[in-house]
């Protein structure tokens, strides 16, 4: 028998099966339910069409940047988060595990179950369940809102139902792996997506009345761009948007072969969420418009945002469509919950991926495991209580959490690592080169103004209490959640690897 030579021992990582295979995915990863329910409510609140400036100046200055950073050092290293930073710098592994734990077991624990209510809403749709008064429906009948966090009340069983039908769809995707999973979801989601957001677009501009409401969304007020918290917006928006800091995209370009157009990519990603981000919008604000000229109301007063856009705003506007509200309503929903899943499963894989690579367990009881856990940890925000565990999670998280993971990533690349060995390797396989202003970026722009972001975060919190919870709420629930995640990546950072780590190049 012969001995295996040391290349067989490297164990065979799958690879996307095309170009389109990868972009889809990332595409899929990044729009989401902040894509179609928070960019067009930001973009209306600082000055319309003019918000395109800050945004796409955020875009340029920081989305591009670090969707360069995160697919260079993902194809690069070829690992996912754990495993590319443990091999730029062994003390920084942690970072890595961090990042896909606190998104794993707090991000999508609680994007899931929102995930799980537009299943709920996908059902009543067919009925117009909320019937008169969708606002009392969704807050009483629906969710059963209690008083406060310490108050958890029961679990809300469609919630828990419809949260185990969206686990069991992750675990189904994810467990075929890369190219067999992900890679053909993607295939049939992003173009689904697409055609429901234009069937929507479409159908709302025939509404009396949607023209006005899509005006007033893209309509510029330049004045606005004095002030500061409109350029703060857009730069918080960007991460979370095109799912940075989130471990995801280093783990996804860890699968793509080694000639790779890295800067296109990253280029095509954020212009594709942009413009879906865009376009989805004339949906909510023509829907928001047809409304407004329905019930007489001034418009500013039809406008919200978030869950109260989607779950009290659209199913009021349902029920004064003329015809065909049933199938308006599912199209609806049934988009949002596409765009949820399609973010779902990146985090799914992104922390598989660095289980897998540091401990080598099979594949399919990674996910099956890690399904099971997620859907179990996912039953808190699916009780009485849930709403407002949800909302400080997803404040400490998607704020406190993602910057500072941002921050630590930019210095352990632009500075430990090096912004100029990044620039060379994308620049060695992409088509479009890079100059060093990527290096300025990294090093200076990015981790500035994200310490800027923090700090404003910071200092409202403190002025005044996040969303009027209670102090020890806040603290207990959202600061403790980043300090336990953070224990435990410390704690996985050391246990020791598999097998050694592979560090020569590609
Ligand atoms: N980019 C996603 C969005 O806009 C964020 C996300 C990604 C959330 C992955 C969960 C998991 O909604």
């Amino acid at each position: 028998m012969t001995k295996p030579s040391p290349q067989d021992m490297v164990p065979h990582r799958a690879q996307w099966t095309t170009q389109w295979g990868f972009l889809l995915a990332a595409i899929g990863s990044a729009i989401g339910l902040g894509s179609i329910w928070r960019f067009a409510y930001v973009c209306y609140e600082n000055g319309g069409g003019a918000y395109l400036i800050p945004y796409g100046v955020a875009l340029v200055t920081a989305g591009v940047p670090l969707m360069i950073l995160e697919y260079g050092i993902g194809h690069r290293m070829r690992g996912s988060a754990p495993m590319s930073f443990a091999k730029l710098n062994p003390h920084w592994e942690w970072l890595g595990w961090w990042m896909v734990i606190f998104v794993m077991f707090g991000i999508v624990l609680y994007y899931a179950v929102v995930i799980a209510w537009c299943v709920c809403y996908l059902g009543f749709s067919t009925t117009l369940a909320w019937g008169a008064d969708p606002n009392h429906f969704f807050f009483q009948t629906f969710l059963g809102v209690t008083p406060g966090p310490h108050v958890v009340g029961d679990i809300r069983s469609p919630i828990l139902l419809a949260l185990v039908l969206v686990w069991v769809v992750n675990w189904l995707i994810v467990f075929f792996g890369v190219e067999h999973g992900i890679e053909k979801a993607n295939k049939i989601f992003m173009p689904l997506l697409m055609l429901l957001i234009l069937a929507l677009v479409a159908w709302t501009a025939t509404l009396p009345g949607a023209m006005e409401g899509m005006l007033r969304y893209w309509r510029p007020d330049f004045s606005k761009l004095a002030n500061p918290k409109v350029w703060i917006d857009a730069y918080s928006q960007i991460f979370f948007t095109l799912s940075l800091g989130f471990g995801i995209m280093v783990a996804y370009a860890s699968y793509l072969p080694r000639k790779a157009d890295i800067t296109s990519d990253a280029w095509m990603t954020c212009l594709v969420d942009t413009a879906v981000s865009l376009v989805a919008g004339l949906a909510v604000f023509g829907t928001l418009g047809y409304m407004a000229a329905k019930t007489g109301k001034p418009f500013e007063e039809v406008v919200q945002h978030g869950i109260g856009l989607a779950f009290v705003a659209y199913p009021q506007a349902i029920s004064l469509l003329p015809s065909f509200q049933q199938l308006f309503g599912v199209l609806f929903f049934l988009m949002l919950t596409v765009a949820g899943i399609a973010s779902s499963i990146s985090i799914l894989e992104a922390f598989s991926a660095a289980v897998i690579d540091k401990f080598h367990y099979p594949r399919r009881a990674v996910v099956t495991v890690l399904s099971i856990v997620g859907f179990l940890g996912g039953i808190i925000f699916a009780t009485g209580g849930g709403l407002a565990w949800l909302d400080i999670v997803d404040h400490f998280l998607s704020h406190y959490g993602l910057f500072v993971a941002c921050i630590l990533q930019c210095l352990l690349v632009g500075w430990v690592y090096g912004a100029r060995h990044l620039r060379e390797h994308v620049n060695a396989v992409s088509r479009v080169q890079v100059g060093r202003l990527l290096d300025v970026a990294i090093r200076y722009l990015i981790p500035g103004v994200l310490a800027i972001l923090f700090v404003s975060d910071f200092l409202t919190d403190i002025r005044q209490p996040y969303g009027g919870y209670p102090w020890l709420a806040q603290l207990l629930i959202g600061r403790d959640w980043l300090l336990v995640t953070l224990i435990v990546a410390l704690f996985v950072a050391g246990r020791r690897w598999r097998r050694p780590l592979d560090r020569s190049p590609l």
